[in-house]
């Protein structure tokens, strides 16, 4: 059996390029309000989250990106918005990045990458990181809160020490959705 590690194209083309709308954009930052510290997102596209984000005050902001003309457009679009020094897009497989520093994660990826995507975020990152999916929950996460409809729906995540979030329950169409209560806990 070939156990070589998938070629780009294959990654690639198991999660295409769609750029997040503009109301999932405004839904991933109101999900971000009032954090600081770096942002990524994994699989940037054109940058369009990074460049908001880091607007938003969210800083270093960082795109890791395997598609080298999304890369160069992000940075076009970045340089357009005189922010070329101040953002930072990567020609990187997401799954080879380390996230041991990253305080704030957004995500937009297929539904078949996310169960492996939750088992990378869980043992990288820090205590207190946020993780924002938009369109796709994670699968097994509960979310801490969900806002918007449909394609631009958008689940939040908090990394709590001691293992994973928890199982999900089931969301109501755009709300807060408060943690379930630990059962283990006094
Ligand atoms: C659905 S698009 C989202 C783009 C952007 N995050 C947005 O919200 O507008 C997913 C992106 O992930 C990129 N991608 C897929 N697999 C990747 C990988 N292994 N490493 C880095 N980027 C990847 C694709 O090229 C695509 O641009």
């Amino acid at each position: 059996m070939d156990s070589s590690p998938p070629s780009d194209i294959f990654l690639l083309a198991q999660v295409p390029y769609v750029g997040a709308s503009v109301r999932q954009v405004e839904h991933v930052l109101s999900l971000l309000r009032g954090r600081s510290g770096k942002l990524v997102d994994l699989g940037s596209g054109d940058g369009r989250i990074v460049l908001a984000a880091h607007r938003r005050g969210l800083r270093p902001a960082v795109g890791y990106e395997l598609n080298p003309w999304l890369v160069g457009l992000a940075r076009f679009y970045a340089w357009r918005a005189g922010c070329a020094g101040s953002v930072c897009y990567h020609r990187k497989d997401l799954w080879k990045v380390s996230l041991r520093d990253c305080h704030n994660v957004s995500v937009f990826l297929a539904p078949s990458v996310l169960p492996l995507l939750e088992g990378k975020l869980q043992a990288e990152l820090p205590e207190g990181a946020r993780v924002v999916s938009g369109r796709f929950p994670l699968p097994t996460w509960q979310p801490v809160a969900v806002v918007g409809e449909g394609l631009d729906r958008v689940w939040a995540y908090d990394i709590h020490s001691g293992g994973p979030a928890g199982q999900a329950a089931p969301a109501p169409s755009s709300a807060l959705v408060p943690r379930a209560p630990d059962p283990q806990a006094g």
